[in-house]
């Protein structure tokens, strides 16, 4: 007993030297983690900063970079295009083509307004607008060569498409369909002063090619446009309005895509209110309204006692705004027009 009292005595004092030189060891160890985890640390952290340094000198680079590689143009051209169809002798001007022209002339204000057309149109509204100088014809044939895997469109709507953006490539500017009508116009001018491309946004699988703005070096407008060669899809939609969705992605950095225009009225779910009702559809605030007046087969306005006789409804209002030049209540300043392309993609 009193020897294992002992022998655990010297133990204990053994123990005391034994726990001496373990914490001394153990402290030392701590120190140099300490010091380990710090120098890591500080690694790190130079590390991080100088790809975060370096990312955001890439950023700079590309927001002081102009997004292509020219200054904006200093002139602003509007495009229309018009073919002929095979079985038609002539083309003529209607009134709603004129409305979508004179909307044009008094609230987008362009430098100048081209008619590409493989034939001069005829027509009291096409005399009116080409007398006063407001459009110019130029002759563009039908046809044009691919030089891509794809060598003809399959629909005559690609037709109109293809060559929409070979003219924005050829001219810079803006290309729109006849049934689109400029109502906060001016404001698109500011859009293309600082974006090099302008697409229209028409829902969560596809934009529209009724309105599209571009400067002729937008790189957009150049992947948008070779994709008629290269992806193009018999899908009429497909290059139009998909590709359009996709390249507006890839180049979300200098394109505006510009919301309540090719959806205002939806032409799946709204065309009735904005035909039928007044005040359902907000129109007073978007830059242009793409009506897809021919989905609406209801009626047609073909002459200014047309729309005066037609039911009230905001497509009436809008029309009568143009023909009558009105003036537009006070502008919406909280109005926001702008969608970010990659909106609701997770990265
Ligand atoms: C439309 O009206 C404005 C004044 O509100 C006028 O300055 C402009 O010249 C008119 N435009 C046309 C095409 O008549
Ligand atoms: C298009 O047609 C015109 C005649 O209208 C012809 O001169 C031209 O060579 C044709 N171009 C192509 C690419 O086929
Ligand atoms: C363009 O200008 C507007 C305002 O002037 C600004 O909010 C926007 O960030 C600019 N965009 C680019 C791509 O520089």
């Amino acid at each position: 007993m009193a020897r294992s009292w002992s022998f655990s005595l010297q133990n204990v004092l053994l123990n005391r030297n034994l726990r001496f030189v373990v914490s001394f060891c153990g402290i030392l160890a701590a120190l140099w983690l300490l010091v380990f985890i710090y120098k890591r640390s500080a690694l790190a952290d130079s590390k991080i900063q100088s790809i975060s340094s370096s990312l955001q000198q890439q950023q700079r680079y590309f927001k002081s970079r102009p997004a292509a590689s020219q200054d904006p143009p200093h002139e602003l051209f509007l495009h229309y295009v018009r073919f002929k169809p095979d079985d038609a002798d002539g083309v003529t001007l209607r009134f709603l083509d004129y409305l979508s022209v004179m909307s044009a002339v008094q609230r987008l204000k362009p430098d100048q307004i081209y008619l590409h057309a493989d034939m001069e149109p005829t027509g009291k509204y096409w005399d009116e607008l080409s007398s006063r100088g407001w459009i110019k014809y130029v002759h563009r044939a039908k046809n044009f060569s691919l030089t891509g895997r794809i060598k003809q469109l399959a629909h005559i709507y690609h037709v109109s498409d293809k060559t929409k953006l070979d003219i924005l490539v050829e001219y810079g500017g803006i290309a729109i369909d006849w049934d689109v009508y400029f109502v906060r116009g001016e404001r698109i001018r500011r859009y293309l002063w600082n974006h090099s491309a302008l697409t229209c946004y028409g829902d969560q699988d596809g934009y529209n090619l009724g309105l599209a703005g571009a400067w002729k070096t937008s790189r957009l407008l150049h992947a948008w446009r070779r994709s008629f060669q290269v992806i193009y899809s018999k899908d009429w939609n497909f290059n139009c309005g998909d590709v359009q969705k996709y390249v507006s992605e890839v180049f979300a950095e200098e394109v505006y895509v510009v919301d309540r225009v090719c959806n205002n009225p939806h032409p799946d779910y709204q065309l009735a209110d904005f035909f039928q009702q007044t005040g359902k559809i907000h129109w007073t605030d978007s830059v242009a309204i793409h009506t897809y007046h021919r989905l609406w087969k209801n009626y047609f306005v073909s002459s200014p006692e047309d729309l005066k006789k037609a039911p009230p409804s905001d497509y009436k209002e809008l029309l009568l705004t143009i023909y009558e030049n009105r003036t537009l209540p006070a502008e919406d300043v909280t109005f926001n027009d702008r969608v970010d392309p990659l909106a609701g993609i997770d990265f």
